[in-house]
């Protein structure tokens, strides 16, 4: 069995981009399964800071293979934008990325639809990324996406004019307006999608299938976090797409009794983007202090991240929806300097004490119930062993472990690749 799992635990941003370079060393394939540009994964080494949003992040290793897999949205100007600013490395794209001929793709309307949608909603809006992420994922099961294999299609121009008619007919239900200029967005969209045609463009399941009979190993990486999972994230405050570990079954073709581990990354602290209940979010001090040390903006948006303490009650539901066999705690560093540290260990409801995520937490009034911890005045950024870590934040990393019955096998202390401890 060769084929582990890599994502996030939380809202998204935990630092999966970081990980999965560090890890890329390790595997052959490196296999983006599901979401689209509504990503941002920051990786640091050598001085160098990238965002990668469609593709995956082994990019920067000579050897890895990475795939864009069917289950991801691809919007070909983003893309395109992405490649563009990988000049610099001089990397055989060749060679080094496919993509999948089953991949949808985002269109210039399905953007619109996306704003049009999100205006429509006034404050009870999702806080969408406005890729076009929603309307490419309802069109897909809807059954009337396009995929990247259709950019070939001798009736792709057809397929293109039909799907874009219905969606600018969509367009004239949404109350309120949104100001763009179709004719610009449609020029750009088509002058990208002929240089997309110039990639690798592969039955990627097959490619996956070969590459496990002959041994290779692969690591596939996710994208968001399971709170934001389309059936078990935060609804309707969610993403379009399944973030959580079945999601690399369906969006690579890879069968669930060939994956091995799985590997799940969260902050040492709790973020999120966008709106949606937040039981442990903070509006003091505290959390304005994480913003800032944490530099918590969005790697895709540039908004600024909500802030808040561990929640123990989020870890443990995602843990278990995906099988996480080994945790990957980021960001200890930036907790440096709090004299106590809290951990939600369940939540106070009407109801009572519950220590499980409830059904709709956007309606109930939850409150946090907190362990509080000693914390730690220490620099960590600049430690490169378990044993130079003062013994507060041994012991914070020690509870979280117990209290989560799953093994913390890498503690990162700063963005770059080298900022990486095992245990
Ligand atoms: P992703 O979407 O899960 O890949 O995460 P993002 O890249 O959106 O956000 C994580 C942010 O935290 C990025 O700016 C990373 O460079 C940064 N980061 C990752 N790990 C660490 C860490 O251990 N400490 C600090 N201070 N920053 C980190
Ligand atoms: P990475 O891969 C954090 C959030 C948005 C919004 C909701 C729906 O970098 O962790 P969408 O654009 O999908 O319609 O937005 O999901 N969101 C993310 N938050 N990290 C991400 O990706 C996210 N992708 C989407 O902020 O609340
Ligand atoms: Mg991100």
């Amino acid at each position: 069995m060769t084929v582990d799992l890599l994502l996030g635990l939380q809202w998204g941003d935990e630092g999966k981009g970081k990980i999965v370079d560090v890890l890329t060393s390790s595997y052959d394939i490196i296999a983006r399964f599901q979401g689209g540009p509504n990503a941002g994964h920051t990786l640091e080494f050598e001085g160098n800071k990238h965002v990668l949003h469609t593709i995956p992040s082994g990019i920067f290793h000579p050897k890895a293979v990475n795939i864009i897999g069917n289950g991801v949205v691809i919007d070909p100007v983003i893309f395109i934008q992405e490649i563009e600013n990988l000049a610099p490395y001089g990397i055989n794209f060749n060679e080094k990325l496919l993509i999948s001929k089953k991949a949808h793709l985002i269109l210039p309307t399905h953007r619109l639809l996306d704003a049009a949608s999100e205006a429509s909603k006034g404050k009870a809006k999702i806080g969408s990324t406005l890729k076009g992420i929603g309307p490419t994922y309802m069109d897909k099961t809807g059954r009337n996406g396009i995929r990247v294999g259709d950019i070939f299609s001798p009736d792709w121009d057809e397929k293109y004019q039909k799907l874009t008619q219905k969606h600018m007919d969509m367009l004239k239900g949404f109350e309120g307006s949104i100001e763009y200029d179709f004719e610009e967005m449609e020029t750009v969209f088509l002058k990208n999608i002929k240089a997309l045609k110039k990639f690798k463009i592969v039955d990627s399941e097959h490619y996956l299938h070969e590459a496990q009979k002959a041994g290779k190993k692969i690591l596939a990486e996710g994208a968001q976090g399971s709170l934001l999972d389309v059936d078990f994230g935060t609804y309707p405050f969610v993403t379009s797409s399944t973030t959580t570990a079945a999601g690399a079954c369906t969006g690579l073709g890879i069968a669930p009794n060939k994956i091995k581990d799985v590997f799940g990354i969260f902050k040492a602290y709790t973020t999120r983007v966008g709106s949606g209940p937040f039981p442990t979010e903070l509006f003091d001090e505290d959390g304005e202090t994480m913003g800032r040390v944490g530099n918590e903006f969005g790697a895709t948006t540039g908004r600024s991240r909500r802030c808040g303490w561990l929640d123990l009650v989020a870890l443990k539901y995602s843990i278990k929806i995906n099988g996480v066999t080994q945790l990957m705690m980021m960001k200890g560093d930036v907790l440096s300097g709090f004299s106590r540290i809290k951990v939600c260990t369940a939540y106070k409801t009407a109801t009572g004490v519950q220590e499980y995520l409830p059904y709709d937490i956007s309606d109930q009034d939850i409150h946090p119930i907190y362990e509080e911890l000693p914390g730690w005045k220490e620099d960590l950024t600049q430690m490169t062993d378990v044993n130079e870590f003062p013994k507060t934040f041994l012991d914070y990393i020690d509870y979280i472990e117990k209290a989560l019955e799953t093994p913390i096998k890498i503690v990162s202390v700063g963005p770059d690749r080298a900022q990486t401890i095992y245990r």
